[in-house]
């Protein structure tokens, strides 16, 4: 009986597989659910097309169908599958389509009956665990279906109808401060203007946008991502970020990671690296999230497809990471489902499978989108709906050898997850550069156009190394590296020597509130050791809930700081280097941010002494008002300056300070809040303390 008792206690304490995910060990496959596999025919119908020629109806793949082909894709070596949305869809032909792509939800706490029903996700997520597989969902927070159209934006909480957006609008009402018409949804027509206010409270293509604002929109939000997390998943894509505000997403990832150390990433949609609309304040400053490399991709194809220089290319990249916190996490890929297939625009596979390689060896976690292995193109055009056929098995391409390859790298050398990223030499034509991560490191030779022989400065080992993909040779001396390269070539190189030091290279989330789980990952941990939190004013011990050579998970302390980001290491006898946690430093909420400044003009920022608010943020304008939603700790007072400026300059202080307190709505004040003690507590609290005296004196016993 108690051998029972003890097992039955270890299994409810034994985490979850994948509830302590490193996601760059990890390489992700991207499914369009309903061009995958037909697992289950009898959910095909209705706006089923069995010929697969009409692009814009069901196809049949479904949840049961990627539970048949795990095997496929296990041996593909990929081990997180992001699936494309799964939530029920409007039942209706919209625009001349069937919402086949998932995108369109009505009811986000049910599973799309053409995919399937929550039984067949959550077995999905066991069978894909044992095969060392986890699943990540797109989640679509902006939006749920076309507001003029087919089912007019139809909102049920589990089969509850509860509006559409008409009924929507009859009862919405205009936000004083923001200017925005609303109620559930917004009513403050399409996108026309893609930049500020419209593009986060308009309509995106015609889809009803969410009010945040709305305590009912975001609970039922919150509920409905709660459900994937708890049917195990270990992340989430969350589809058009860019049209909503950071402050809302911010407290929804923080709702996210109080139950999981998720691996969360933002769609946030920009074709190139210029300086335009919000993408600079959300890389340069405010880094919450990992988002997919969008605006990288393109020139990535250019390159390789078209032609291009090399040094170019990788000038762009290096400049793309120089944004980011953790470059590492950043989401790469080549295709993709509102992209031409790579394949579509180019045919020569030598230079695909540059381009391909080019995307695994990057920093930063590799997309492979379905198909990529096995070459799936579409004869009747490029972009979507044509990057979308139905896919084709194959398991003996060069694409597939070269993605299981390099996938098993990744597992292997943790330069490729958590090194950084150094150009060694570069030309038109060629590009070589080195991840190192401590004592791993990962040399990549690029070259197009001509064989060639290089000459390199390289300080490794003296020895022949073999490159893994090819297996041609390198041959290093005395801090130089000759090697012969084919033209139209990728090659890799690995070397590995033992780590002395414990050395951090993940931090999962790197978004992190009081008493949340965060994962480190990297090398020489040990067996055991300490955590300490850092910030400007004091260390903290955290409480360590897993320890292994490669791992840890801790708990994040209470810290005092009035900065964003607080340093974390670890001490097991010797001390690593440090990484950094952008600090939420209590619950937090959903915050409408005002400032009444009819006098002032131009792009206003501003920034605050607690840590939610310690980068700059800036701040939108309406008729009256300068606004912006922000993400705060429940109960706090804090001071703010004014800045001006855009944000790849240098902010200009304005020299004028404010003040608010956490709510729902903090109109900036002039007049400093006084921190007011709560006397009710104060007094209750004494006189517990006075009673308990009293009884302790009196008793007799
Ligand atoms: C981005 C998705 O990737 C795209 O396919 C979708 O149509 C839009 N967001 C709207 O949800
Ligand atoms: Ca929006």
């Amino acid at each position: 009986m108690r051998g029972i008792g003890v097992l039955i206690i270890a299994l409810l304490i034994l985490p979850n597989a994948f509830a302590y995910q490193i996601p760059e060990k990890n390489v992700i496959y991207q499914i369009m659910v309903d061009r995958f596999y037909d697992g289950n025919q009898s959910n095909n119908g209705p706006f089923y097309d069995p010929t697969h020629t009409k692009y814009r109806l069901y196809w049949g793949g479904d949840l049961e169908g990627i539970i048949q082909k795990l095997n496929y894709l296990q041996e593909l070596g990929v081990s997180m599958i992001w699936l494309s949305p799964v939530n029920d869809n409007v039942n209706k032909i919209i625009y001349g389509s069937a919402p086949y792509h998932g995108y369109w939800t009505r009811d986000y706490k049910r599973i799309e009956e053409h995919f399937g029903d929550w039984r067949t996700f959550r077995r999905l997520v066991e069978e894909a665990e044992e095969r060392g597989i986890c699943i990540i969902v797109d989640f679509v927070p902006n939006h749920s279906n076309p507001a003029t159209d087919g089912e007019l934006a139809s909102l049920y909480n589990n089969g509850t109808f509860i509006t559409n957006y008409y009924y929507d609008k009859q009862n919405a009402t205009r936000n004083q401060y923001t200017g925005s018409l609303e109620n559930i949804y917004h009513h403050n027509g399409n996108i026309k203007n893609w930049f500020g206010f419209e593009l986060k409270y308009a309509n995106l293509f015609g889809l009803a946008d969410f009010n945040h604002l709305n305590p009912w929109v975001d609970e039922y939000l919150k509920e409905s991502l709660d459900l994937f997390i708890q049917s195990g998943v270990c992340g989430f894509r969350i589809d058009a970020v860019k049209h909503m505000d950071l402050g809302w997403l911010t407290q929804f990832y923080a709702f996210a990671y109080q139950k999981e150390p998720l691996f969360i990433y933002g769609e946030y949609y920009k074709l190139d690296t210029s300086k335009s609309d919000d993408m600079f304040y959300f890389y340069q400053y405010s880094n919450i999230s990992p988002l997919l490399s969008i605006p990288i991709r393109n020139d990535i194809v250019r390159t390789f497809a078209y032609g291009g220089s090399l040094k170019d290319l990788s000038r762009k990249i290096e400049n793309y990471y120089s944004h980011l916190v953790y470059p590492n996490k950043a989401v790469n890929f080549l295709d993709n489902h509102d992209l031409p297939r790579y394949l579509s625009e180019s045919k020569n596979k030598d230079r695909y499978h540059m381009a391909l390689s080019l995307v695994m060896t990057l920093p930063g976690i590799p997309v492979i989108y379905y198909g990529d292995e096995s070459y799936l193109v579409s004869k009747d055009g490029k972009g979507d709906p044509y990057n979308r056929p139905m896919m084709h098995f194959n398991s003996s391409t060069e694409a597939f050898r070269i993605i299981k390859t390099l996938a098993k790298l990744r597992k292997e050398n943790n330069a490729l997850a958590y090194g950084d990223l150094r150009t060694l030499y570069a030309n038109y034509n060629t590009w070589v550069f080195e991840r190192t991560f401590g004592s791993e490191k990962i040399l990549v030779v690029v070259n197009k156009v001509d064989d060639k022989n290089l000459e390199i400065p390289l300080n490794w080992s003296n020895g022949i190394y073999r490159d893994i993909l090819y297996g041609i040779e390198m041959n290093v001396k005395d801090g130089k590296a000759k090697i012969f390269v084919p033209k139209d070539k990728i090659l890799v190189f690995s070397f590995k020597d033992e780590e002395e030091k414990p050395l951090i290279g993940s931090v999962t989330p790197y978004l992190g509130q009081p008493g949340q789980k965060i994962v480190l990952g990297g090398v020489a941990f040990g067996k055991n050791g300490k955590v300490i939190v850092e910030s400007e004013y004091e260390k903290k011990k955290a409480k360590i809930i897993e320890w292994n050579d490669e791992m840890i998970v801790f708990e994040m302390p209470q810290i005092r700081t009035q900065k964003a980001w607080v340093k974390v290491y670890i001490d097991n006898g010797k001390e690593s280097n440090e990484v950094k946690v952008r600090y939420l430093s209590g619950e937090q909420i959903t915050s409408l941010i005002v400032l009444n400044a009819s006098n002032l003009t131009g792009q206003l920022w501003i920034k605050g002494d607690i840590p939610e608010l310690a980068e700059p943020i800036p701040l939108l304008k309406s008729k009256n008002y300068y606004f912006q939603v922000v993400s705060l700790p429940k109960d706090a007072v804090f001071e703010i300056q004014l800045y001006k400026g855009l944000p790849w300059e240098k902010l200009e202080p304005l020299n004028v300070t404010l003040y608010g307190k956490s709510n729902s709505t903090v109109i900036l004040s002039e007049e400093p809040i006084t921190r007011e003690t709560n006397v009710k507590a104060i007094c209750g609290v004494g006189m517990v303390l006075v009673i308990s005296l009293m009884i302790l004196l009196f008793r007799r016993d």
